[in-house]
């Protein structure tokens, strides 16, 4: 009986047409890496065990996943994905399924996984235009699958079939075991094929099934920069495409980028340029402005962000205003009905309910209560050089324009902070509180004149 499933991720092939010194699979794809999207769909199918092939630079490899329950196994002298599932056998857990995938295929998607694992032998195929350097699917006459051969080993007639080998190919421990340590190097690469065990299988009556692929942009694998950079727009427009069947509008699709992961729910407008990292939360009736970047985000309810703003680990609650051309930065919280406007920069900052900084300001270490009024040009000074320091600002307070508030400072409730005050200590609630010069005329006073030469 299959009780478990073993995934098996051959990549150990060296990825030279990248031309890079970096490992293939570690290259940058929608906001992390090739082989953690991999990964990823991996962990969706709950496996008991997933293992990874690794070759050429596998330190690098190890080292990017080291936080990973990973199960590692090096392929010496790397020969083929035969050779590669080879040295992953001794891992294997008795009456497991194995699901072999292939390393550089990142747009996999798991339901399709999941169809493959109702079969006990099974490979995911996939009908395309140009079948050219894929193995070819031979099917004989109730539709399993008699044998795949390569581009290479193919005659004239079968290279006319179209329907492909995606890579993927999944049966039990003991059936693997049984063919694998049959195939051999009699082929036009010299190499162990993984794809060889399919006749191996059909000999025995046990032939392979071929399932379909639901949607065959996604088994392109990645061999060179301009497959990365195909697979990166085709997962970014899948991933948008699930943003707008959620309830999203964007006003130009393709100029959208989504750099991680989103839950996000309905009616949210998204303009032009915008970028989405990391893992954000977006809830109804958002509104983001052209050319923002909102990096892990949690985005209350009618939450407004103008153009050109910059939101990293931002909490906002919603119904409140942002930018135009905010920078708001790791743990900025904002209440509703706030504002924080044009080229206001914060950071580690609370703003209450009904709460403005609307121009020019930076609020950094620094909790403000409700309804108050950060003139244009006020500044936190929450920093001596070696330590940072806190501004509380009570609810009701006006902080007239061109102020310092150096920290650690209170401004107590409703106070007013007279415009252009450099504030060292704590003000007192309700009243005003100024320190500037007071305004004088210099008598007699003369423009200087340019000097002779
Ligand atoms: C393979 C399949 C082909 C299929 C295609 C889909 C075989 C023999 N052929 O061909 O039928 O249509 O994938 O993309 O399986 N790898 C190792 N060790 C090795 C060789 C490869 O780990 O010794 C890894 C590679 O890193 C890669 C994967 O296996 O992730 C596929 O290898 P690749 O050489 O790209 O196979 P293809 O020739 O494309
Ligand atoms: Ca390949």
């Amino acid at each position: 009986m299959v009780e478990s499933l073993n995934i098996v991720i051959l990549a150990a092939g060296k990825g030279t047409r990248m031309n890079s010194k970096k490992l293939k699979v570690l290259h940058s794809f929608a906001g992390s890496t090739i082989i953690e999207h991999i990964l990823h769909t991996s962990y969706a199918l709950n496996p008991s065990k997933i293992i990874v092939v690794y070759g050429h630079q596998g330190e690098q490899l190890k080292a990017h996943l080291k936080d990973e329950e990973i199960h590692w196994v090096e392929q010496v002298n790397p020969n083929g994905t035969g050779h590669a599932v080879q040295c992953a056998l001794p891992l294997l857990d008795e009456n497991a399924k194995v699901l072999v995938l292939v390393g550089d295929a990142p747009l996999i998607q798991a339901g399709d996984l999941n169809k493959l694992l109702e079969h006990t032998s099974a490979v995911l195929t996939a009908q395309v235009n140009n079948p050219f350097g894929y193995g070819r699917i031979i099917k004989n006459m109730d539709g399993f699958i008699s044998a795949i051969v390569e581009e290479k080993d193919a005659s004239p007639s079968q290279r006319q079939v179209d329907e492909i080998n995606s890579g993927i190919i999944m049966t039990t421990t003991t059936n693997m075991k049984k063919w694998l340590t049959q195939i051999n190097t009699n082929n036009a690469q010299g190499e162990l094929y993984l794809t060889d065990i399919i006749a191996l299988a059909h000999k025995d009556n046990n032939s392979f099934k071929a399932v379909p692929v639901s949607d065959a942009r996604t088994i392109n694998g990645i061999n060179d920069r301009v497959q990365l950079a195909k697979n990166e727009g085709i997962k970014q427009e899948m991933l948008r495409e699930n943003m707008m069947l959620q309830g999203v509008s964007m006003r130009d699709p393709n100029s959208v980028h989504i750099r991680g992961f989103i839950d996000c729910g309905e009616d949210i407008s998204i303009d032009v340029g915008v970028i989405l990292e990391g893992e954000n939360t977006i809830a109804d009736d958002v509104t983001i402005g052209a050319y923002s970047i909102i990096k892990n985000c949690i985005l209350g309810k009618g939450t407004r962000i103008a153009p050109h703003s910059m939101l990293e680990d931002v909490i906002t609650q919603g119904d409140c205003d942002i930018g135009p051309f905010a920078r708001l930065r790791p743990g900025t919280k904002i209440a509703t009905k706030a504002k924080v406007g044009n080229f206001v920069e914060t950071k580690k900052t609370t703003i209450g309910h009904n709460s403005k900084a609307s121009h020019l300001t930076y609020l950094g270490d620094c909790e403000i209560g409700d309804n108050c009024n950060i003139g244009a040009g006020t500044i936190t000074c929450n920093y001596d050089g070696v330590n940072k320091f806190k501004t509380i600002v009570e609810d009701e307070v006006f902080i007239g324009s061109d102020s310092q508030l150096i920290a650690p400072v209170t401004i107590g409730k409703g106070a007013t902070i007279g415009a252009g005050s450099t504030i060292t200590k704590d003000s007192e609630a309700g009243k005003l509180t100024l320190s500037r010069a007071k305004q004088r005329t210099v008598e007699g006073w003369q423009k200087p004149a340019k000097n002779k030469a």
